[in-house]
């Protein structure tokens, strides 16, 4: 396991602690949240009670493979505790996410979560968000549309492409990744963003996270929300 690989793991193992017999747990996507799953699996093998939320394909199929009994986001009404990853973290906790293309699915998750802890290797802070670009996630009919009232917000817009072809969401919509340079006002632009018809979701995640947990060298470090 390379360094990146065991501080995400790390991180993970840290942001387990706070699960607890019968809680409702958000369970996030990517390399990091992976991890977590992993471990949360292993709690619920050793009797832990829960029911958890998934916010993608990948990581139901690998709950689904740890026995985690699952619901989806329209059978609760809160969840107790989030585990997610994050592409960029910023000192206000402040975050870009869908690097992975969930973000629809984790940005619902988190609005419903009371304790959103993003958990990262020591590589995803910044002092300004926006060196990661911004992923747009678009009804596919609107992808040409929505790009270009990007361009008109000031912003430059790439559609996704995966091994040639564009790249789909779980629910089959389109992603742009949009850049706007480093970001002043990432609530302007988040608003802006919101604003366009055809637009369903965008990968910024401001005033979400409660806890970020990076993995450095071989501890952890704990970052909460003022
Ligand atoms: C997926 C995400 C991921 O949390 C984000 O891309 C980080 O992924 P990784 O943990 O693999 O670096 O937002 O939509």
């Amino acid at each position: 396991m390379n360094n990146a690989e065991n501080e995400k793991r790390l991180a993970a193992l840290e942001a387990v602690k706070h699960v607890e017999d019968g809680m409702t747990v958000g369970l996030g996507t990517g390399s990091t949240a992976y991890f977590a799953i992993e471990a949360v699996g292993g709690m619920v093998a050793d009797g832990l009670s829960i029911k958890a939320v998934p916010t993608s394909a990948a990581t139901e199929e690998q709950a689904r493979g740890l026995n985690i009994p699952l619901v989806t986001i329209d059978d609760v009404d809160e969840i107790d505790l989030t585990i997610d990853g994050t592409d960029e973290w910023d000192d206000d906790l402040n975050l870009i996410k869908g690097g992975g293309g969930a973000l629809l699915k984790e940005k619902m998750v988190a609005r419903f979560t009371t304790k959103q802890i993003i958990i990262a290797d020591s590589s995803k802070r910044v002092e300004k968000l926006g060196a990661f670009r911004i992923p747009v996630e678009v009804l596919p009919f609107a992808v040409n549309f929505a790009a270009k009232r990007i361009a008109d917000m000031g912003g430059s817009g790439e559609i996704r492409m995966r091994e040639g072809i564009y790249f789909q969401t779980d629910e089959k919509n389109l992603i742009i990744d949009a850049d706007f340079g480093l970001i002043r006002d990432p609530y302007l632009i988040e608003h802006d963003l919101n604003q366009i018809e055809g637009v369903v979701c965008n990968g910024l995640f401001l005033d979400l996270a409660d806890m970020v947990i990076v993995g450095r060298g071989d501890g952890v470090e704990v970052f909460e929300s003022s």
